[in-house]
C-alpha cells in the first residue's frame, strides 16, 4: 500500500471501531431491557394486571429491584429473575424504563 494512503487509513479504522463500540453500548440498555418486555410489556408498557415499567424514576426501580434481590420485597418471580443481571445492567435497565414516555 502506498504509504500516505496507509496513513490516513489506519486512523480512519480506528475511528471506525470506536463508533461501532458506541452503538453497540446504545443498544445494550434497550436489549436487557427487551428480556423483562414478556411480562411488563413492549418498552415497559404493561397490559391487564401487570405493572408497568415506563416511565418509572431510575431510582425508584432500583430501590425496588435491591428489595427483590435481597428479599427485603416477597415476590413470585423478581427476587429469582433480579439476581441473573449485574448491578451495572439494573443501572442501564432503569435508565432506560425511565426513558421511555409514560401510557400505552
Ligand atoms: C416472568 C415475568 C416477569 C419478567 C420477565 C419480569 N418481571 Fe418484573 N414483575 C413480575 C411480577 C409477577 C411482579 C410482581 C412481583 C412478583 O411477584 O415477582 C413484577 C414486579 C416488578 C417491579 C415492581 C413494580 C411495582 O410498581 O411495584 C419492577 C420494578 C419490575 N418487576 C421490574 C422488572 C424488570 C426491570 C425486568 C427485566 C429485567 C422484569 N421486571 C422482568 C414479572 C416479571
Amino acid at each position: 500500500m502506498h504509504r500516505t494512503l496507509r496513513l490516513l487509513v489506519v486512523p480512519a479504522l480506528l475511528l471506525g471501531s470506536a463508533g461501532l463500540c458506541a452503538a453497540q453500548d446504545a443498544n445494550l440498555a434497550r436489549n436487557l431491557a427487551a428480556t423483562c418486555a414478556n411480562c411488563h410489556g413492549t418498552n415497559g408498557h404493561a397490559r391487564g394486571d401487570m405493572k408497568p415499567l415506563a416511565n418509572m424514576s431510575s431510582g425508584k426501580m432500583l430501590a425496588l429491584l435491591a428489595d427483590y434481590k435481597s428479599g427485603a420485597q416477597p415476590s413470585t418471580v423478581m427476587g429469582q429473575l433480579v439476581k441473573g443481571y449485574t448491578d451495572a445492567q439494573l443501572q442501564l435497565i432503569a435508565g432506560f424504563f425511565a426513558a421511555q414516555p409514560a401510557g400505552k
